[in-house]
Formats: C-alpha cells, sequence, structure tokens
C-alpha cells in the first residue's frame, strides 16, 4: 500500500502503514506486535511490567514471525519516588474498610507494585537486542542513558501531552513526538506538570505540537478506525499510535471482567484516575473510582499506590470482580471491534486510503 500523503513516519520508522500499536503494558505481548507487524505497522513490546529474560523472550517470538519488520522496545522512565511510609500508611488506612470486607489480612506488609523505570538494565536489553525504535512514556531516561540508545541507532520516539512537552522532547533528543490527547487510555505520558487540567484533546493538542515542532507527529489519543486516521493526518500528524480499539482483538491479553467492561461500557463512562498506581491514567469507572473518588491526595507515588490493592485484587479478581483493578480504557473504546489485530490495521488503512483519495 502506498501514496500516503505524508511519509515522514513511514521513512523514519521503515513501516508500510502509518499506524503504530500503542505498546500496553500487561495487555501486549509478542502476540500484538507481530499480528500488527505483519499488516505493516509498527508493532510494540511494552517493558514495563516484563524482566530482562521475558524481554528476550517475546523479542525472540517476534523475530521469528517477522524477519526484517521493525520492532519497537518501550520503557517507563519516570523517577522512582522517595519513600513516604506515612503516605503510604494513610493510604492503606483508605482501604481498611475493603480489606475488611473480602478478608484479606490488613496487617500484613503491603506488598510493592512492579513498574520498573528504564536503568542500566534496560539499556543494556536495547544494545543487546538492538529493535529499530525504542519508545519511553513520561519523558526520557537521562542523557547518558539516552545518549547509549540512540548510538544503537535506534528511533526514539516519546509521548507529549502538552505543545511545552513536545517542545521539550524535540530539544532533548526525540527523533518524533507522539501527541497524546486526553481522550488517550493508560496513563497520561504528562512529565512536566502533574497537573490534569493542563491536558489537551487529541484535535487541538496536533495541530499545535505539529505547528510548534519540525519533527514529525504521531497523534495518540482517541482514534479507532480509519476517520480517525484521516482525521489525524488532516490535522498535521504523519502517523497515528492506536491503543484502545487494540484491546478488543484476541491478540490483547485483558482479563475476562476487563473484557466485559470494554464491551458494555458507554463512551461517557471513563475518568482520569490516580488511585492504582499513583499517576493519572484513564480507565473505566469501577467501584473504588466511584467510592473514593478517581482522583485522590492519599495515593502513593507512582508506581506505588498499586502495592496496597494487590492483597483486594487477589480476592476479587479470582471472582472474576474488577472492583479494585484498572480497567484502562480510551473515551473511544465504543469504536472497538473483535477482529484480529492484523485484519484491523488493515482494514483502518485501506479505509483511510480509499478516502483520502477520493
Ligand atoms: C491498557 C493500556 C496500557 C497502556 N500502557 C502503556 C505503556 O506501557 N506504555 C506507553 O507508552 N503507553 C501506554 N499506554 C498509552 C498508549 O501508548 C496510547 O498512548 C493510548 O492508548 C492512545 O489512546 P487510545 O487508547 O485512545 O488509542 C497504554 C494504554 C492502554 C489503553
Amino acid at each position: 500500500m502506498s501514496n500516503w500523503p505524508d511519509r515522514r513516519i513511514l521513512d523514519l520508522l521503515g513501516i508500510a502503514l502509518p499506524i503504530l500499536q500503542a505498546p500496553m503494558a500487561g495487555a501486549t505481548g509478542s502476540a500484538m506486535a507481530i499480528a500488527v507487524a505483519s499488516a505493516g505497522g509498527l508493532g510494540a513490546l511494552p517493558c514495563a511490567m516484563l524482566s530482562g529474560d521475558q524481554v528476550r523472550g517475546e523479542i525472540e517470538a517476534f523475530r521469528t514471525a517477522c524477519p526484517g519488520k521493525p520492532l519497537n522496545l518501550n520503557f517507563f522512565c519516570h523517577q522512582p519516588p522517595a519513600p513516604d511510609p506515612e503516605r503510604d500508611a494513610r493510604w492503606k488506612q483508605a482501604l481498611k474498610g475493603y480489606y475488611a470486607e473480602v478478608g484479606a489480612d490488613f496487617d500484613a506488609p503491603t506488598p510493592v507494585s512492579n513498574r520498573a523505570p528504564f536503568d542500566e538494565q534496560g539499556c543494556l536489553l536495547v544494545e543487546q537486542l538492538r529493535p529499530e525504535v525504542v519508545s519511553f512514556h513520561f519523558g526520557l531516561p537521562h542523557a547518558a542513558l539516552l545518549q547509549r540508545v540512540k548510538a544503537t541507532g535506534a528511533k526514539v520516539l516519546s509521548s507529549a501531552t502538552t505543545v511545552e512537552e513536545a517542545l521539550w522532547l524535540e530539544a532533548n533528543g526525540c527523533d518524533a513526538i507522539i501527541a497524546m490527547g486526553y481522550e488517550a487510555g493508560g496513563h497520561r505520558g504528562m512529565f512536566l506538570s502533574d497537573d490534569i487540567t493542563s491536558q489537551v484533546g487529541t484535535f487541538a493538542l496536533v495541530p499545535q505540537i505539529a505547528d510548534a515542532v519540525r519533527l514529525p507527529v504521531i497523534a495518540a489519543g482517541g482514534i479507532g478506525d480509519h476517520r480517525g486516521l484521516v482525521a489525524a493526518l488532516a490535522l498535521g500528524a504523519s502517523a497515528v499510535q492506536i491503543g484502545t480499539a487494540y484491546l478488543f482483538c484476541p491478540e490483547a491479553k485483558v482479563s475476562p471482567a476487563h473484557r466485559r467492561a470494554l464491551d458494555t461500557a458507554p463512551a461517557s463512562d471513563t475518568a482520569l484516575t490516580n488511585l492504582f498506581t499513583g499517576r493519572p491514567a484513564r480507565g473505566i469507572n469501577n467501584r473504588i473510582m466511584r467510592e473514593l473518588g478517581p482522583m485522590s491526595e492519599l495515593a502513593p507515588r507512582f508506581p506505588l499506590a498499586g502495592g496496597a490493592l494487590m492483597p483486594l485484587r487477589a480476592v476479587t479478581d479470582a471472582q472474576g470482580n474488577s472492583d479494585f483493578s484498572n480497567l484502562w480504557s480510551g473515551q473511544a473504546l465504543r469504536l472497538g471491534r473483535h477482529m484480529p489485530a492484523e485484519q484491523l490495521t488493515r482494514e483502518i488503512a485501506s479505509k483511510a486510503l480509499a478516502q483520502i483519495k477520493q
């Protein structure tokens, strides 16, 4: 398939279609990356919740299935928080009634939630495994680590949720900017501010970032079908990154409760919440979000808030109950359709191209 009006991302990343599969930690692995890459888009492997050996295994599966295709390895690059036992204790206290209700041991030590930032170990993985693309969430790693990533020849992407963040990423070594609108599912990539009132919707964000930076722009947030792709290109993006729509594909690793919520929730039923990890992320409203409010001052800093929820989830997840589990989703969830990711990718691209040519 050719004749895309803007070839900047296609040429930069070596892909045939201007569609990037969003890396979705916990929800996607090599099966999704293989499906999207097979269609001609960019497959991604989120590494934030994987060990080094797991990353190696996933990459090997991808390389075997898709020889010669580029791959995006995705990392979080947050600053690990300073210990704050008082805040941890206040948060756990706020959950005490739930512990009693589900029969979890309130006095047992609180488990630690695991979302590793990009570090020496991650950098060694990149140096050894040589992904063609490395993307970061929450800004960029320290300059020395970033230089080593760039020295491998990998193209570097990161998300901007404001024009200021896009300018910062351009000045600090990114090769393309993911403009992540407010509609997007999962964690906000925000890193210069933690003020959620600063967050801009995709339709306003994409053209303003495209005007402000020289780098190519990838639109993300609320894009679920060919209409979103056509609109994003019209707004100045060179490609799109799609997350939520891929959660409906059989390659996604979502729990039955999450799948049920995705299948039934109306578009008006998502919110930004910090309850599950400590950072704002968009998910479908559930019981704990309704009862505590989706944003809480009590939640410990990312990624620690999830620890005190683990004993609750250990009981309720097993019952197929999502009262205390994150149900990440963007606002465009009702555009989701159940079809294999390769087919979905091809269909979005071919319908968009047909519409552009009219
Ligand atoms: C379940 C889920 C998990 C996500 N995990 C990550 C992640 O690990 N790394 C990342 O860079 N972005 C992550 N995101 C954000 C996506 O990369 C992307 O920006 C977003 O899904 C685009 O908006 P959409 O969901 O409306 O398509 C996640 C999104 C979802 C829905």
